[in-house]
């Protein structure tokens, strides 16, 4: 079946510069015989027509497409250059979270931050990736108390996750008498986000990828706006290897993937400074030879 989509072109703004028609990943935009772009007529949407990446919206400088009913004037301006080095300021000073005041956030932050996260990349624009989120923190207790004695009662059999042992678990709850406030599991954070999909066949460590990509989008924004993070594939261990009825109360379809857990929350304990990573050996750039040498 061949399909178009809601592509307006408005003519009078239109200055034929040709950013959409090299932009459109979908390849479904060419110039007609009047020079000015046009949609083609496709088989469906991904890979065979249009990807719905709104691109051709986003790139056109003169705000002249509007498509899926999405209008130009609608889009947030790009971000100023400035932005880099608060940008850069947030990723160093990002930092693990493992205390958290007893509060619920206020929720007006939690939603624009869930609304950016509509955003985040996926392969193939396939968009399949779901967030589930506990924005209550009366609602994580439910759910750590149905888990959190299970785990216990399972660490006294040394039953424990893949990556667990009678040692982890042990240095686990010493931790609970400082850095994890009587909390091994979810480290008391108020609110829970599981970014989580389907990953089956053959896209599935694709799949898995989005999950995860879409869990450090989430991260960045929740330090943008103060919060305190905690990525926790411990937790998720938990909730699937060793109380999947715990996981149930999430309403997560048994077939998706759930390898992490970001507890988030307002910290107790805010960082005064970013810490100093040793880049080691981590970095490799080839650049021209005159630039080596002056690095090295
Ligand atoms: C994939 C992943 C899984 C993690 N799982 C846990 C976890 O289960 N429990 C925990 O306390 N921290 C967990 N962390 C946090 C790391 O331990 C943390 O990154 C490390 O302590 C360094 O601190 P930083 O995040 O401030 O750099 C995880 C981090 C990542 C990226
Ligand atoms: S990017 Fe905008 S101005 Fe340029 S050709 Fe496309 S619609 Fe016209
Ligand atoms: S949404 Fe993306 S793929 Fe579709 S027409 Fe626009 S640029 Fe091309």
């Amino acid at each position: 079946m061949k399909e178009k989509t809601q592509f307006t072109l408005d003519r009078h703004r239109c200055i034929k510069c040709g950013r959409c028609v090299n932009t459109c990943a979908g390849m479904v935009l060419k110039f007609g015989e009047d020079g000015y772009p046009e949609m083609q007529e496709f088989e469906r949407f991904g890979w065979r027509g249009c990807w719905r990446c709104q691109h051709c919206l986003a790139v056109c400088p003169q705000g002249a497409i509007s498509i899926f009913g999405k209008k130009p004037e609608d889009s947030l301006p790009p971000v100023p250059e400035e932005m880099g080095a608060f940008m850069e300021r947030l990723v160093v000073n990002r930092r693990t979270c493992r205390r958290y005041l007893d509060q619920n956030v206020d929720t007006q932050i939690i939603s624009r931050i869930l609304s950016a996260m509509s955003a985040a990349p996926t392969g193939g624009n396939a968009m399949n990736v779901e967030y589930t989120v506990i924005d209550d923190k009366e609602r994580v207790k439910e759910i750590w108390n149905k888990a959190y004695p299970v785990m216990e009662e399972k660490a006294k059999q040394h039953i424990y996750t893949h990556s667990f042992s009678d040692f982890y678990y042990r240095k686990m709850k010493e931790s609970e008498k400082s850095i994890r406030k009587d909390d091994l599991l979810f480290c008391g954070a108020p609110h829970l986000f599981i970014a989580h999909s389907n990953c089956t066949g053959k896209w599935a460590e694709d799949t898995k990828v989005n999950c995860i990509i879409a869990t450090a989008y989430f991260e960045l924004l929740c330090n943008a706006y103060g919060l305190g993070t905690i990525i926790m594939s411990y937790s998720s261990e938990v909730l699937n290897e060793l109380v999947p009825e715990a996981r149930r109360m999430l309403n997560i379809p048994p077939d998706h993937y759930t390898g992490l857990i970001v507890g988030f929350g307002y910290p107790e304990i805010p960082y005064a400074r970013g810490v100093q990573k040793d880049r080691g050996n981590k970095i490799h750039r080839y650049s021209n030879k005159k630039q080596d040498k002056k690095r090295n």
